[in-house]
């Protein structure tokens, strides 16, 4: 054995240190620990030794081979080390980085006002009724009182589609058709002349005119209510829709006036104004619905006797309940869909 042979493990160490891939590696390893490798050469050379020699020799080859061995498990360790290191870098989570936020949906405020009024109207004992958004002449106007060339329907700047059929104007038609309804499921207890169940009912749902400005829009909300019975009054209609303000402003100090006014499906008519004891609209008259006692042409349209059948019917807007009780002044921001303007409704 000689100072070479010392060196050997040294030599190995450096070229396994050398190796950048594990193909590198076994290349190195071949060199020493290979068929035509370092040790295999010495152990050739021990044939020509005598058996003493051999001994000793094969000894002293035995632990080179050890030394060279573990220098190369050292070193794929260390490789595998090194790679599981490289993974774990490529497969980091920056956990310090902000999340992506998934974005929740919300109700629209109309929507939320369409849901409080029909809770509260609920909590009278009103139904909520739905009709269609594209109405014919009869269930618009005429069966409202209104015939051909009234001037109440110029008030009205209609959408008129095909076939002689146009967007509703107002909720209105709803109070026919709800009360047809009403009048043909009660016709026997009607027929027998025996009273039948009163009609107490809202209608809310979108309506359309020819009108664009910050407080209209041609499309808009309506509810209609209507209350008919044998001894329904226009006081009645003054205690639920009294009832009615207060309970969705929550403000019991909420003052209500009835004005003076004309519809040709009411008779006598009320436009409902409504006044805030205190905050940012305190003082000012602020009109939330027509309203009246349904005239007598439109009962009898109902299928109803309008001497013996009577009551009283409304009509609020929803957009304007909105505004009002979010302090909101342009209605064109509600149909807009700007996310900045809803988001701060939720
Ligand atoms: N339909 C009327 C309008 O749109 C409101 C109203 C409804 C008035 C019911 C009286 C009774 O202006």
């Amino acid at each position: 054995m000689n100072a070479s042979n010392d060196e050997l493990v040294t030599h190995a160490k450096l070229a396994f240190d050398q190796a950048k891939s594990p193909a590198d590696l076994e290349n190195a390893k071949a060199l020493f620990l290979g068929k035509t490798g370092r040790i295999t050469e010495l152990m050739k050379g021990l044939s020509a030794l005598s058996v003493e020699e051999k001994k000793a020799q094969g000894a002293l080859i035995n632990k080179l081979k050890q030394g060279i061995e573990e220098a190369l498990q050292q070193r794929r360790l260390e490789m595998q080390a090194a790679e599981l290191d490289r993974q774990l870098r490529a497969e980091a989570l920056d956990v310090t980085l902000p999340g992506r936020s998934r974005h929740k949906g919300g109700l629209h405020p109309v929507s939320m006002t369409m849901e409080r009024i029909e809770k509260v109207f609920a909590s009278m004992g009103f139904e909520v009724a739905q009709g269609p958004e594209i109405e014919t002449d009869w269930f618009n106007f005429t069966a409202l009182n209104t015939p051909q060339n009234h001037p109440a329907r110029s008030m009205h700047d209609t959408f008129y589609v095909e076939g002689g059929h146009l967007l509703r104007t107002h909720t209105s038609p709803m109070q026919i058709r709800h009360a047809v309804q009403h009048v043909k499921r009660h016709k026997s207890l009607i027929d027998q002349g025996l009273s039948m169940p009163e009609i107490r009912v809202i209608a809310p749902g979108r309506t359309y005119r020819v009108d664009s400005d910050a407080t209209h829009s041609p499309m808009f909300h309506q509810c209609e209510g209507l209350w008919i019975g044998e001894q329904v009054s226009f006081k009645d209609l003054k205690v639920v829709f009294t009832n009615f303000c207060k309970m969705f402003f929550e403000s019991e100090d909420l003052i209500l006036r009835f004005r003076p006014s004309f519809f040709p499906f009411t008779e006598p008519s009320a436009e409902i104004d409504i006044q805030f004891p205190s905050g940012p609209l305190a003082g000012r008259w602020l009109e939330v619905a027509g309203s009246g006692q349904v005239h007598p042409n439109v009962v009898r349209n109902m299928g109803l006797d309008p001497e013996r059948y009577i009551g009283f019917a409304f009509g609020m807007g929803p957009d304007r309940l909105t505004m009002l009780r979010y302090g909101v002044n342009d209605l064109r921001l509600f149909f807009d869909g700007d996310l900045r303007f809803l988001n701060q409704f939720q």
